[in-house]
């Protein structure tokens, strides 16, 4: 794993900023592989003010998303479609056609995960996959104890994420008891892994991943086995590294 080392989260945010423009330009159809939650938010403004000033167009991007609660309505506020829509979707000119997001609304959930298989490998796997670390290192929706050799699937969520992504709604009551997510297996068949790490809260997380074994107990921790990881983490993301 290649470590770059920045001083905050703007800085963090502007690095990954600079390394998907980098792959779109080497890459004309780029299929880059997103995520939600609070960590690349500051990547996707940057991405629309790019677009904006005219240095990146999304037109040849395919996206895919890592997952989706089960339940959601894509106009639903707490939906990661909506969330993707909000912060890059609406504001920047990729497709509506190549910006994929399960459908954690479909009646045949089980059919969806082989849908979103299907259309990832059709795409030609994931150039270049975005991920955020959760704090027992799951990634995607890969809760602890997630075989390796899974695909997208449909998980029960552990009630310290339920916690952990209550802040987005108004109770913990409210967040989705399922979800639906691309596998540990899926996510490491990308041809490069892009993984954003900032906060003293993640710190533990990043010590973990650094130092521990590989193992599905940490599902993080896999990511030692591809061979092209990068990771964009900030000083406190660093700060309980040996
Ligand atoms: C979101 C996702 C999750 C988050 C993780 C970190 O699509 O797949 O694995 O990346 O929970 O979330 P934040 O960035 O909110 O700390």
């Amino acid at each position: 794993m290649r470590i770059i080392k920045v001083k905050d989260y703007d800085e963090l945010s502007r690095e990954a900023c600079n390394f998907v423009l980098n792959n779109m330009t080497q890459n004309e159809k780029l299929v880059l592989g997103l995520a939600t939650g609070s960590t690349p938010e500051g990547l996707y403004s940057n991405l629309v003010e790019s677009f904006k000033q005219g240095k990146a167009s999304f037109k040849n991007v395919i996206s895919f998303n890592l997952d989706e609660y089960v339940g959601l309505k894509a106009e639903d506020p707490q939906s990661y479609r909506h969330y993707m829509n909000e912060k890059l979707f609406s504001h920047v000119d990729i497709l509506d056609e190549n910006a994929h997001v399960p459908n954690g609304a479909s009646i045949n959930i089980e059919q969806e995960c082989k849908d979103y298989e299907k259309l990832i490998e059709d795409s030609g796997k994931i150039d270049v996959q975005i991920l955020g670390l959760g704090l027992n290192g799951h990634i995607g929706f890969n809760e602890p104890g997630t075989p390796f050799s899974s695909r997208t699937h449909i998980v029960d969520l552990n009630e310290s994420t339920r916690e952990a992504n209550s802040r987005f709604f108004h109770s913990i009551e409210e967040v989705p008891t399922k979800a639906v997510t691309m596998g540990i297996e899926t996510i490491m068949e990308s041809k490069k892994i892009l993984l954003l790490v900032s906060g003293k809260n993640k710190a533990e997380a990043v010590a973990k991943l650094m130092n521990g074994d590989v193992s599905t107990k940490f599902p993080a921790s896999v990511l030692k086995q591809h061979k092209n990881v990068t990771v964009i983490a900030d000083e406190d993301a660093l700060s309980e590294l040996k």
